[in-house]
């Protein structure tokens, strides 16, 4: 008996001393985006309760702040044990072209991965013979959200199209709403509308004949993009350059505003911080003219070569990948999960129908959130809308995009 108690408790020590050991994980989701990775975080630290998990978290939406931190880190030889990257080309044609990561397609195998992430989102966490990251959701960029009563109050609906937007937000203007439209800063809230804006005037073969070198930005169709950009900015609060994505949803959720576009983050700021009910508390409608189709873009976490913890790192991959992980952080996101077999009945009454969509839409990827142009693009490409905002010269921004594109390889 006291021999069997000495071996459980030797057994006891070694798996704690193995356990023990650092993880830090780098990231945007901070403040009030951070209670979903913090419920991750939460997971990991009860199933390794040795490990002192760093949340090394540096704020700014869309990863503004945090990819520059990134950027130094990696090439300075310090790279966190792991990091938010976006599928697609953010993290193929910037951190795989400069062979950075660890090639994961092993990890894939032993957890059985490849039947159950989406057949078509892979790829886009592949190339050059290897699987890159795991992915940990899905979110949708293409989305418009208002308070239902507001929009009852003041008698209109939610616009369908980009001329039934800009219809509506006379009628807003003409009974008193200054900014019926509300938007945050240049630093991505801005090219995030753009990018719905671009959807809802192109349509979806449009938009993808942008990145595969089709369409020009300079053909007049996409000429026009940048027109009717500068109609839905005249809609718009006047003091969009000093306020984050969260405070223009704040002007939506106060009736200050009664639009905003934003990816569906927002419902997870909505509903997990501001505790609104999804429904009534807030409603949704895709951006005009961009029904049936849905904007995507997902979040992954990989694995940089000369990661300190490495072990460590491997065990949060497993855990992020795992169905458990992701029904626990996307309810609280805002985002569905990305494997195909989560529990659909954990997630409120928007994440459902954001489900429905991704199982039935035309699916196009997000440029502003790393699906279709490498970071060089997209660097550049805030600086154009920023010019554009001030200046309005639709021509000007047309072909400062398409020399950024022919820069960046896109089309190629
Ligand atoms: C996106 C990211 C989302 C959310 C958003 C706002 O790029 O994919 O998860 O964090 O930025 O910061």
């Amino acid at each position: 008996m006291k021999k069997a108690l000495l071996i459980v408790a030797a057994l006891a020590t070694t798996s704690t001393a193995a356990a023990a050991g650092k993880l830090e994980i780098f990231s945007w989701w901070s403040g009030d985006e951070g209670p979903a990775l913090n419920a991750l975080l939460k997971l990991y630290r009860q199933k390794y309760p040795g490990v002192n998990v760093v949340n090394a978290t540096v704020a700014g939406g869309a990863g503004t702040n945090a990819k520059a931190v990134l950027k130094t880190r990696m090439l300075g030889g310090d790279p966190p044990d792991s990091f938010q990257v976006h599928a697609g080309q953010e993290l193929i044609g910037t951190w795989v072209v400069a062979n950075r990561m660890e090639d994961l397609t092993s990890l894939y195998k032993s957890e059985g991965w490849l039947s159950k992430f989406p057949k078509d989102l892979i790829p886009l966490l592949s190339s050059k013979g290897g699987i890159w990251s795991v992915p940990v959701d899905v979110h949708r960029s293409n989305v418009m959200w208002y308070v239902p009563a507001n929009l009852k109050k003041w008698g209109v609906t939610p616009p369908k199209t980009i001329d039934e937007l800009l219809k509506t937000c006379q009628t807003l203007k003409a009974k008193g709403l200054a900014a019926p439209i509300s938007v945050g800063d240049s630093s991505f809230p801005q090219p995030h509308m753009w990018e719905s804006i671009a959807l809802g005037t192109l349509g979806t073969q449009g938009w993808n004949d942008l990145w595969s070198g089709k369409l020009k930005f300079t053909d007049p169709r996409a000429v026009q993009v940048w027109t009717n950009f500068g109609k839905v900015m005249d809609c718009t609060n006047k003091d969009s350059s000093g306020l984050t994505w969260q405070q223009a949803i704040d002007r939506v959720a106060k009736g200050q505003s009664a639009f905003n576009i934003m990816g569906d983050w927002a419902a997870g700021y909505m509903a997990t911080t501001l505790k609104l009910k999804p429904g009534t508390g807030f409603g949704w409608a895709p951006a005009p003219g961009t029904a049936g189709t849905f904007l995507f873009l997902s979040d992954s976490f990989g694995l940089p070569k000369g990661a300190k913890d490495r072990t460590e790192a491997v065990n949060w991959l497993k855990l992020l990948g795992s169905k458990q992980a992701q029904d626990v952080f996307n309810p609280l996101k805002g985002s569905i999960a990305a494997r195909t077999d989560s529990d659909i009945s954990k997630y409120n009454a928007y994440s459902q129908s954001a489900a429905k969509d991704w199982r039935t839409n035309k699916i196009a990827g997000s440029l502003i959130h790393g699906v279709v142009a490498p970071e060089t693009f997209m660097s550049g490409f805030g600086g154009i809308v920023a010019q554009f905002v001030q200046n309005r010269d639709a021509n000007a921004a047309a072909q400062a995009t398409q020399a950024l594109a022919d820069q960046s390889g896109i089309g190629k």
